[in-house]
Order: structure tokens, then sequence, then C-alpha cells
């Protein structure tokens, strides 16, 4: 029987590449730069799988193009970049990464963290420019992180890893969600719910968690600003466009924030040069990217690939009613 033809818009890594490769006729974008969208388009043709990241667009577009799909797996846990009710009414399923990228992330999270209260962006250009002379008693002195409050917006698994960090940081925490958590959570990670508002008054730190739905979308915005306290601190290892990023700009710029650690962008590449500020450490969209993580996302996104296609249910099956109707 011959093998399903599966395109991968990247090449993946050797654990990966081994799992796909055993069962499906592959076909791989080998060079360093993302290929261009009329490329991925003409070699989605006549494929009946796709692994890809999340810079590719997965809508009516594409799949128009590649009328023979019957998967698109994305290599990352937030699907924003596909249309998944759109893959549904084609019946192509859709699987993302969840679970194996939490802890590396929440890590991130507080690197930025750490990073923007104690300076380290400053502090590693100074002593890299021989420009540092003596010891002094007022040199970049930033702000504390321990002891502080963590306020955590999305409290799912990467908002809860967050919180597990804090308290060898001796921090409160207070946490907001559409869904309050169980007790148990709340008793387990010694975090407190609060209302949006309240949470944006009282945090020191304010870390963001939520997927990219058109709710969360701008959700960040100049009256979200307006409540944060002149002391506190934007974390963004979400996604760019649920902060509004010329807001968060005149925020920073009038004081109404201290500062902001930020690894996501409204418009990826590019970041808005109003962000290019030493109260603000930036990092190219790598929450995640640890070897250990980056593999074992990669290798689950193989293996919903093969579960499909040997007729089983992909783990991370995002539409799974088009199952039922094959
Ligand atoms: C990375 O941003 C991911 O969604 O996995």
């Amino acid at each position: 029987m011959s093998k399903p033809k599966v395109f991968a818009t990247h090449s993946l890594f050797d654990a990966a590449r081994k799992i796909l490769n055993e069962s499906c006729e592959m076909e791989y974008w080998a060079k360093p730069e993302r290929p261009p969208r009329e490329e991925v388009l003409r070699r989605v043709k006549d494929k009946e799988g796709l692994v890809c990241l999340l810079t590719e667009k997965v809508n009516e577009e594409f799949l128009k193009a590649a009328p023979k799909l019957r998967i698109a797996a994305n290599v990352a846990v937030g699907f924003d970049n596909i249309d998944v009710a759109a893959c549904t009414k084609r019946g192509v399923a859709a699987t993302n990464t969840p679970g194996v990228l939490d802890e590396t992330t929440a890590d991130f999270a507080w690197t930025l963290m750490m990073a923007v209260a104690r300076r380290l962006g400053e502090a590693e250009a100074l002593a890299g420019s021989g420009k540092w002379k003596h010891w002094d008693l007022d040199q970049l002195v930033g702000t504390d992180v321990w002891g502080k409050t963590l306020g955590i917006v999305g409290f799912g698994r990467i908002g809860r890893a967050m919180a597990r960090r804090a308290s060898g940081f001796q921090m409160k925490v207070i946490y907001t969600d559409a869904v309050r958590a169980p007790e148990a959570v709340e008793k387990e990670l010694k975090a407190e719910f609060r209302e949006m508002n309240a949470l944006l008054a009282e945090g020191d730190f304010i870390s963001l968690h939520v997927p990219l739905l058109p709710e969360t979308r701008g959700l960040f915005n100049a009256p979200k600003f307006h409540r944060m306290k002149p002391t506190a601190f934007l974390i963004n290892t979400s996604r760019g466009p649920v902060v509004d990023e010329a807001a968060l700009v005149a925020a920073l710029e009038s004081g109404k924030i201290a500062g902001a650690g930020l690894d996501v962008y409204e418009n990826e590449p590019f970041i808005h040069p109003g962000l290019k500020r030493a109260n603000v450490v930036l990092a190219p969209h790598v929450a995640s990217a640890s070897l250990e993580t980056r593999t074992k996302m990669a290798c689950i996104a193989a293996e919903n690939v093969v579960a499909l296609f040997a007729g089983k249910r992909p783990p991370n099956i995002l539409n799974p009613e088009v199952l039922k109707a094959s």
C-alpha cells in the first residue's frame, strides 16, 4: 500500500523525522528561511498530511490549495494560525501540541520577569561595553521580584506552572480566568482568585497566559494599563495580539507602567519601535525553545499525523467531529 504524502514546512528534529518517515512519504522544507506562501500552496497540492509551524496560516485559501489534505498538525500549542472551523468543514483534522511546553514556557516567562525587574539587558550591555568603571551603590538598581505579588491572567496549564514557581520567591499569587480553578488547585498553588480589575490594581507583575481568541484579542488595552500600578510590569509569553501594542507603548512612554518583558508581538516578526527601550526586555518568540521541549513538540505533531493515517484518533485532535464523519 502506498504511504500517505505529507509535507512538513520545516526539517523538524531527527526524532520526529524518524516517526514520520516510517509510515509517510515525506517532503520536508529544509531551508533555514520560512517557505514563501506560494511555494507552500504549490507543495500541498497533492498532500494528505501537513506538519506546520505557527507561522503558516491554514485557512480557506490553504485548504482550497490542498484538496487531498486530511490532517494539519501544528507544532505549537497555540493554534490561532489554524482556521479549525474551515478544517472541520472540509473534513481535515487539526492538531496541536499541548502539555509538553508548560514548564519550559513558564521558565521563560520567569526569565523575562527577572530580566526586566533586575535590568539584565542594560546590565549585560554595560558589562560587555568596556565602559564599566567601578562598582557603585546605585548602579542599575532594579526592583525585587521576591516577596512581590504575581498576577496571572489565564490559569490554565502554563499559568499554573507560573504560579508553582512563585513559592520559592515568597510571592503572593493572584490569578484571573473566565473559569475559577477548583479549590484544591487554589490551595495547592496558594493562588487567590481576583476579578480582572482587582488583579490589575494589586499585581506587581502581570503575566499573560491566555490563548488568542476573539474575546482575548486586544484584551490588554489602554484602560487595563491605566488600572495597573505605575510600578508594575507586564509579561507576555502568550500571543502578541492579546496586547494592544500601541496602547502598551503609550503606557510605557507615559510611565503608566514600569516596564515589560515580551516574547510575542502583534505583527511578528515586526516589533513596534516604541518597545525598544531600556525598561522593556524583548525576545523573539522563544518561550518554548529548549531542545528538549521543541523536540517533544515536533514528535507529538508527528505522532498525531501517524495516528490519523493508521486509522486511530490523533491524541491532540482539536476537531474530533471530523473523525465521526469519516
Ligand atoms: C508557541 O507559541 C506555541 O503556541 O506553542
